[in-house]
């Protein structure tokens, strides 16, 4: 028996066949439960079309929910020798359903079911992105606060510059993360198109009912042309790739500020002794792997979309199976993500900050602008006040008052977390989740 969808009398060669499948038997296990769904909304559109009856309709409703719990159970596998899971999901219908089973491919393709499965699998791993992401801005909001009054050096050029604090550290990075959610929120909104009806990139002469698929499945809105359909493969994944790339490089940089607070040298930081792992040979080593490990990752993920781009890149419009490779890399991203954000979120939580770092008097000279402040504010033009100080500073006459007095917006007396805050939420409250969920519940149980 053939155990192609395609195969007809020729079979395919042997090593043909593992070249072109290639890791999709591995890779569709992350489309499989979307895959299903996609064949919900199809059929019951099929059916409103007259291309399938009632019966029909019904009775492949209720098996293709019931491989929908065995995907959700862990108990679905694609079989050796079947391509893919568009394949494997028709084969079972047909061997549980004999002729109906046959009827469900009318009027599309596997290329737009694939293009289907991943926006349906990608606007779920955005969901929890956004889940994982707020955890980690709550703690970092949250450390900013505790945090406000504890003075440390900011630095330019990595040289002692001017006062910062530790309120000021927590909280860039927790603004950083609002950007970060602005861009994903810019990507769910691409992805929450539907490219069903599609077909093999040039749409179908059956009468479909695209705008039905597209309320069945919960997205917003459709991709139209079905030219433009077919050519976002590879860029939708392209786009959310770069969305994870942002939050990445946001984290890399954090992961970096930490190793280096954390050494002997700085001493800003103190990561908790089981956070850091031993040598070999230097019985005293507490080393920061996590963070070093965080940063590496974080760098890979900064790959994708470049990637994704060289892949994709020099081809023209239409499907080429140049586009299945994007999956091996792009498909694991997600997860990849939630675990590095939620380390770096155990971490952040529990990281001890130092507070006395002042106390040392190498840091003393970070006060020579508030002291040219301080000279301009009682009347002296800031450029003398500043010439005065450089020169008592050259002649070993600087004594610092450390305290420090800022209060505009941003500043380190005035970190304005709340208002941080807010403008996270009004980010977080622009994300439509609710419609695809209650879209997806129709789907399999009504
Ligand atoms: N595995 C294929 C992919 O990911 C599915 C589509 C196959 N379509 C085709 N025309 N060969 O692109």
């Amino acid at each position: 028996m053939a155990s192609k969808l395609w195969e007809k009398s020729v079979q395919v060669n042997h090593d043909v066949e593992t070249y072109t499948v290639g890791r999709d038997r591995e890779m569709d296990l992350y489309l499989a439960k979307y895959d299903v769904l996609g064949s919900l909304a199809h059929i019951k559109m099929l059916e409103s079309i007259g291309l399938l009856t009632a019966d029909e309709l019904s009775a492949l409703t209720a098996e293709l929910r019931k491989i929908h719990s065995e995907i959700e159970a862990g108990k679905f596998v694609i079989e050796e020798g079947i391509e893919d899971v568009h394949s494997q999901v028709e084969l079972m219908l047909t061997r549980r359903l004999g002729d109906i089973g046959k009827k469900i491919h009318s009027g599309r393709s596997r290329n737009d079911q694939v293009l289907v499965d991943l926006r349906l699998f990608i606007r779920s791993e955005i969901e929890d992105i956004v889940h994982h992401i707020t955890l980690l801005f709550k703690t970092l909001n949250e450390q900013s606060m505790r945090y406000r009054n504890v003075l440390m050096p900011g630095y330019t050029h990595l040289q002692v510059a001017m006062p910062s604090s530790f309120g000021l550290w927590f909280g860039a990075y927790a603004e950083a993360l609002v950007d970060d959610l602005t861009v994903l929120k810019a990507a769910y909104e691409v992805t929450d198109r539907n490219p069903l009806g599609s077909a093999a990139g040039y749409g179908s002469s059956f009468p479909l009912n695209r705008t039905m698929t597209t309320r069945l499945l919960g997205f917003h809105s459709l991709d139209y042309n079905v030219v433009y359909a077919q050519m976002g493969r590879g860029k939708t994944e392209r786009i959310v790739a770069n969305a994870i790339a942002n939050v990445a490089a946001t984290i890399s940089k954090l992961a970096f500020d930490a190793c280096m607070f954390n050494s002997q040298n700085f001493g800003f930081i103190k990561l908790a002794d089981e956070f850091t792992t031993g040598s070999s040979i230097m019985p005293h080593k507490k080393n920061p792997d996590v963070f070093e490990l965080t940063r590496a990752k974080c760098n890979k993920l900064q790959a994708l979309p470049f990637e994704i781009s060289l892949i994709t890149g020099n081809l023209p419009s239409g499907y080429f199976r140049d586009l299945q490779l994007v999956k091996e890399s792009f498909l694991p991203a997600f997860d990849e993500l939630k675990h590095i954000i939620d380390m770096v979120n155990a971490m952040m939580a529990q990281v001890k900050v130092n507070e006395h770092i002042l106390d040392d008097s190498r840091y003393d000279l970070m006060f020579s602008v508030e002291e040219v402040n301080r000279l301009t504010r009682e009347g002296m033009p800031f450029r003398d006040a500043y010439k005065k100080v450089g020169l008592d500073i050259e002649a070993g006459k600087f004594s610092p008052v450390k305290a420090v007095d800022h209060t505009h917006e941003g500043s380190i007396g005035n970190p304005c977390n709340e208002e941080i805050a807010r403008l996270y939420r009004s980010v977080l409250e622009s994300f439509d989740f609710e419609t695809y969920h209650k879209a997806f519940s129709s789907l399999l149980n009504e």
